[in-house]
């Protein structure tokens, strides 16, 4: 049997696993607090079983039952990333096998690295408040007593009380809603999600929410002022969706709906099931970054039903995910943009590598994640290394068509349970057999348990990259005095894709000389660019060149939103840039308390600040 430990949960997983889960929520937006009862139904796996644990961040516990009967408990030691365990113990013994019912009383902290509660001037509407969740990696626990581990798979009901004026969206299907008996002018929304499912998967969002149609099974969710672009801009989803399930077998979940949250949301996307969260930074008005919702979708197949074990394993999730998108793309535009995505992905991948440095375990396709926190580990690298090591493994097997019936087959198989990096590969090997003299060639160990580059460079298709690399090459070439040759004309037939991988390109160089960056504004007009993989690459570019005039632009892009993967180097940058160090600290402590915790968190980390440090240097 394989054994049961996860680096990243003090939850006891050898003895128990949770079945299912009944969520009772009372959202208060005046303290910012959640009052819950949960219910969690859970099977026995030892003999003799009277005490276990359970995760828990930042929660005050009021009371424990088990099958009805006061249990006693106690909170552990705190642990940083963690959390304090809750140590439970029954009034009887059960046995192997035996159900229970252990219901936890208990209400969520203001600071719950789960949630952000937002004031109404931070929305769209600058009426009502908000509410969102954030659990993957570890947070669920900050709002949820629970076994806080992607090894184990429940189903869950919700009902969640709000003011009557808010509406309430889940992870899950909608079952309706009724006024609160409890509170005058509150309403209760309940929701159930029939598929077993991780803890991570768990999420909430609450606010003056509306919804349009966008398929046969597909709504969008925003407040108002977003729906109608929302409805544009996502409105490939149910092509996408039968894309991905002659791809990967049929979609289980029955909705997919998508939720555009306020410009906060630390992530591109988030693929809660049956509502994938989504950041208004995708909002570009022509569809170009519609690859995130290919993404999102893709994890309805894998991460959300073939899970990785534990974060050390998360390229599974991610790596077949970037696998599973790029061939959407594929097969809705051309095999040619397939190969041009992934070259980007190389790249993006070189980025991390040089960021965390070539020798940094962190850069290992499975990293060691003993004491280490997860959010400290994400990168590029599980997307690109494990996107570059599937990409590798098609060509030596035969090609896309032949590898993802293997992709197909491994979905199957492992359909509503949870692998680690060796049952993958053992599961390859079986899939594989008659070609086990290829696969025994692979160097294994360079591309999982070495940190840096890869062992095998893949070789892409550039035909549309050339045109991206030739424009680079010439700018990186031109000689200050010279740049008279550069043209309005030389990105008229660039697409948002091309732009996007020629700032991307350049950003590689050493920085371009100022007086080359002014012309290009001048040239291209690229401030007018309100594309956001447009503007980040393009303000970075203008930082590193030491750009004074650009340095409040760069500053406002990194708190106008808070998508990590932008307001991250955007902040590091400016902190680079000597004379702007004190400016770019001074900006972040002024936003500080108006940004998600988890990006606060990480990004006075990258600006060398205490975490509670309030003060410059
Ligand atoms: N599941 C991730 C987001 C995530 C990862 C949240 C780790 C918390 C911890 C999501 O599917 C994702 O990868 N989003 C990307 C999309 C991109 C790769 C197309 C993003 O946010 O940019
Ligand atoms: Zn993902």
């Amino acid at each position: 049997m394989a054994s049961i430990s996860d680096p990243c949960s003090l939850s006891s997983l050898a003895k128990c696993v949770t079945k299912h889960l009944n969520l009772t929520y009372h959202v208060d937006f005046d303290s910012h607090i959640i009052k819950g009862k949960v219910a969690l139904t859970i099977e026995v796996l030892e003999d003799h079983f009277s005490s276990f644990t359970l995760d828990t961040r930042d929660l005050k516990i009021f009371s424990v039952t088990a099958n009805g009967q006061e249990a006693k408990f106690t909170m552990g030691p705190k642990h940083r990333f963690k959390g304090t365990p809750l140590e439970i113990t029954i009034p009887f013994d059960l046995s192997r096998g035996q159900h229970a019912i252990m219901e936890v009383c208990y209400e969520t902290s203001p600071n719950s690295s789960a949630l952000q509660w937002l004031s109404p001037e931070q929305t769209a509407g600058r009426k009502s408040p908000y509410l969102f969740s954030q659990c993957q990696p570890h947070h669920c626990r900050s709002m949820v007593p629970c076994q806080d581990s992607p090894s184990v798979k429940h189903t869950y009901y919700a009902q969640i009380s709000v003011p009557n004026e808010l509406v309430a969206v889940m992870s899950a299907l909608r079952e309706g809603q009724e006024p609160d008996p409890q509170g005058s002018s509150r309403i209760i929304y309940r929701f159930r999600q029939p598929v077993p499912m991780p803890s991570y998967l768990i999420a909430i969002a609450v606010g003056a929410l509306e919804s349009r149609e966008i398929g046969p099974r597909s709504r969008v969710w925003s407040e108002k002022e977003l729906v109608d672009k929302a409805a544009f801009e996502f409105s490939e989803t149910e092509t996408m969706l039968k894309t991905a399930e002659d791809l990967a077998g049929p979609y289980v979940w029955g909705h997919y709906d998508i939720l555009v949250l306020p410009p906060s949301f630390p992530y591109g996307g988030m693929e809660n099931p049956c509502l994938t969260f989504a950041t208004p930074t995708l909002l570009a008005g022509d569809r170009s970054l519609s690859n995130v919702i290919a993404h999102e979708i893709s994890h309805s197949w894998t991460g959300n039903l073939v899970t990785n074990k534990t974060w050390e394993h998360f390229w599974l999730n991610e790596g077949h995910t970037v696998y599973l998108e790029r061939m959407i793309g594929r097969c809705m535009v051309s095999e040619q943009f397939r190969q041009f995505k992934a070259m980007g992905g190389w790249k993006d991948l070189q980025d991390s590598v040089n960021t965390f440095g070539a020798n940094n375990p962190l850069t290992n396709l499975v990293p060691s994640l003993h004491e280490v926190d997860p959010e400290d580990a994400f990168s590029s690298v599980p997307y690109e290394k494990g996107f570059a090591l599937l990409y590798h493994l098609e060509q030596l097997m035969g090609g896309p068509e032949v590898f993802m019936g293997f992709v197909k087959s491994y979905i199957q198989l492992f359909s509503h349970s949870s692998v680690t990096t060796e049952e993958w590969k053992n599961y390859l090997f079986t899939y594989f057999k008659d070609k086990a003299d290829i696969l025994n060639k692979v160097d294994w160990n360079a591309w999982i348990h070495t940190p840096g580059m890869p062992p095998v460079q893949p070789q892409y298709d550039t035909t549309l990259a050339d045109a991206c690399i030739a424009l680079c090459q010439r700018w990186v070439q031109a000689k200050e005095g010279d740049l008279g040759g550069f043209k309005e004309a030389d990105l008229r037939t660039f697409s948002s894709h091309q732009l996007i991988e020629f700032l991307s390109l350049l950003l590689q160089e050493e920085p371009l000389p100022l007086s080359n960056v002014q012309k290009m504004q001048e040239v291209y007009k690229l401030n007018a660019y309100m594309n956001a993989e447009i503007r980040f690459r393009w303000l970075r570019l203008c930082v590193r060149s030491k750009w004074d005039d650009m340095v409040p632009m760069a500053l406002k892009m990194a708190t106008d939103q808070g998508r990590m993967k932008f307001t991250r180097p955007l902040f590091r940058d400016v902190y680079n840039f000597d004379t702007y160090r004190d400016e770019a600290v001074r900006v972040f402590l002024a936003h500080r308390s108006a940004m998600h915790c988890v990006t606060a968190g990480l990004v006075a980390k990258d600006l060398k600040l205490d975490s509670n440090q309030s003060t410059v240097l």
